[in-house]
């Protein structure tokens, strides 16, 4: 998605800015573009396609300037080309802009009428002829704090002006945005991570406010234009490697680095010692949450459908699961005895965000799982499980995922256990497997071979369905949206029992159907469901777990067996053989498996 940089320095910036913005490209985008001020001028140059194609532009090559903005632009007004890319200049301002500007065209009329000239087709540019109409008769602060009220929406803001020779503007309304700190210099950034190669002092913006980036300071204001005062904060130095290593694209490196995930987590958490899980600080009382509401977006949603099962298992507690962009526009009832749990990878994604401000003016009790600690759904939720998988770069996520499952298996254990849910037996003979998980997973994931061959079936076919029940049913619908997004075939996530309501219609001959049947409660219910769609010609996929019991069914395409654990377990290991189909299925298809077509990695527009 959309990222922002700007640098305000006494040496020339262009160099640095597009560095920055490399480090952004993980977020998926289509176009970039830069701009710096020099000798009372502002010059810009925009491409299409990546960073690459930016840096290598001569004019790019040979830029002066020792202040500039840039961007990498996920398009959402107008099309992913060199003229609708960012920065958007009039002759006396530069904007670069994250978010969506809902009043855009009103605004444009009202501008157009006082003789502005439009270049683009994006909502951004009416920020630009906004500011400039308004310095016709205020100052900076002024004319700034005048455009951000007239402004509906969501942004993150990054702004210079021709006579301006030392000073950047940042203003963030719903987009994150943050200022880091220098020597000589100071940064504005949408992205810790881009500003982490520069500097570990940094503070985020909340909400309404904007700031004044110069040189050897930065002044913070609030959304009336009054100076604020703004704590600095101290990120871990260490820079994250994030290279492939040996690996064709970061999503099988992520892939592969499941096992290691996993042990952070359990290492992290248990306390092997006393046989517990470790939740330092949880904030309330256990007989003040009788409901669980789990929120989050594409994945991260799977994960809260997930733990539904899991909480429902482990717990008598109540559980509610919601799209987060359902969620935010619906009547909710809030009561005070529930938890509300937000979990997202990048703690950016706007509807998940929305839907956490929603519940905290509502002042219920908010908790987040996350992977970025430092993001704006961390920050802003009153207790935080990290899930300390690391970044992740691949637009698809893995590992995050079961970084977030793991950690909301552990809330549901823990729960189940401090409420006289689950009993002490239970509970030890439950994190006795859970130790063994890492190295299950690791075994899982040689499969290779077997699901290559099995990936041509996929691309040859119109469409697949994916199916589950109970704890296999949200591992369904995560294979499916891995396939979907990575490889462009349809693919259908489906409750294994719903098929005859339905989407039986679709089965044909041939068509490849993967169904997750592993040796739990609803395994013959499953493999039932199956032979129903084997009669009807599927070629099926059947992903189950070893035993000594033979597979009750015939005339199945192809079997893959995962290693065996205990029945809540087994939504780990089905995963797996999911996510490397999907992997294989893209890379014969010769697609970009780490920025697949018009997704982001981080959405930060609603
Ligand atoms: O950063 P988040 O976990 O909040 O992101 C939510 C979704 O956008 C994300 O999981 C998306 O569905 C992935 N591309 C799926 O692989």
């Amino acid at each position: 998605m959309c990222g922002i940089i700007g640098i305000n320095s006494n040496k020339s910036v262009s160099a640095s800015i597009i560095n920055s913005l490399k480090k952004l490209e993980y977020r998926g985008y289509d176009s970039a573009g830069i701009a710096t001020l020099h000798a009372g001028s502002i010059n810009e140059v925009k491409s299409e396609g990546r960073v690459d194609n930016l840096e290598k532009n001569s004019v790019v090559q040979n830029m002066v300037g020792t202040i500039g903005i840039g961007h990498v632009r996920w398009a959402t007004h107008g099309l992913p080309n060199s003229i609708n890319a960012h920065p958007h200049s009039s002759q006396n301002v530069s904007v670069v802009h994250n978010g969506i500007i809902e009043n855009s065209t009103l605004l444009k009329k009202f501008l157009v009428s006082k003789g502005h000239k439009f270049k683009s087709q994006t909502d951004t540019e009416v920020i630009v002829h906004l500011i400039t109409e308004n310095l016709k008769t205020e100052n900076i602060i002024n004319s700034i704090t005048k455009t951000l009220k007239s402004l509906h929406g969501s942004f993150a803001l990054g702004i210079i002006f021709k006579d301006q020779p030392d000073l950047i503007i940042g203003a963030r309304r719903g987009s994150p945005l943050a200022v880091g700190y220098g020597p000589n210099e100071n940064y504005l950034g949408s992205d810790s991570y881009a500003l982490k190669s520069m500097t570990n002092k940094i503070t985020y913006l909340s909400d309404g406010e904007f700031c004044v980036i110069k040189k050897d300071h930065v002044e913070f204001f609030n959304e009336d234009g009054i100076k604020i005062n703004k704590k600095v904060l101290e990120l871990s130095s260490e820079e994250e490697k994030y290279d492939k290593g040996d690996y064709k694209h970061f999503m099988a490196k992520e892939i592969e680095e499941q096992p290691t995930t996993l042990k952070n987590g359990i290492k992290e958490y248990l306390d092997t010692s006393n046989n517990d899980i470790n939740i330092f600080n949880f904030p309330w009382k256990i007989n003040e949450i009788s409901t669980i509401t789990l929120i989050g977006c594409g994945t991260a949603y799977h994960s809260c459908l997930m733990a539904k099962y899991w909480f429902e298992e482990l717990t008598t507690l109540n559980v509610n699961v919601d799209i987060a962009s359902e969620f935010r526009y619906r009547k909710n009832r809030f009561k005070k005895d529930t938890l509300y749990v937000f979990v997202s990878q990048s703690g950016e994604t706007a509807d998940t965000y929305a839907a956490l401000s929603l519940c905290k003016s509502k002042e219920m009790k908010t908790c987040s799982v996350v992977n970025v600690i430092e993001s704006s759904i961390a920050r802003d939720s009153e207790f935080v499980l990290p899930i300390h998988c690391g970044i992740e770069i691949g637009v698809a996520s893995t590992k995050a995922f079961l970084g977030q499952i793991l950690i909301l298996y552990l809330l549901a254990l823990k729960l189940g256990f401090l409420r006289k849910d689950l009993k002490r037996e239970l509970f030890n003979k439950k994190l006795k497997d859970l130790k063994e998980l890492p190295d299950l997973v690791q075994q899982t994931l040689s499969i290779d071979n077997k699901i290559q061959t099995i990936s041509k079936t996929f691309n040859d076919a119109k469409g697949s369905m994916f199916l589950g029940r109970g704890f296999s049913y949200p591992i369904a619908l995560e294979g499916a949206l891995k396939l979907k997004e990575l490889s462009y075939i349809h693919a259908e996530g489906y409750p294994a029992g719903e098929m005859k309501h339905g989407p039986l219609a679709l089965i044909e001959e041939g068509m490849p159907v993967v169904v997750l049947a592993p040796r739990d409660d609803y395994y013959k219910k499953t493999i039932s469901n199956m032979q129903e769609v084997i009669a009807r010609g599927a070629k099926v996929l059947l992903i189950t777990n070893k035993s000594k019991d033979e597979i009750i069914s015939e005339n199945i395409w192809e079997t893959i067996e995962v290693e065996t654990t205990g029945a809540d377990l087994l939504p780990f290991l089905l995963t797996v053989p999911l996510q490397k189909l999907a992997y294989y299925s893209a890379l014969k298809k010769g697609y970009d498996i780490d920025k697949p077509r018009n997704l982001a990695k981080s959405v930060t527009v609603e």
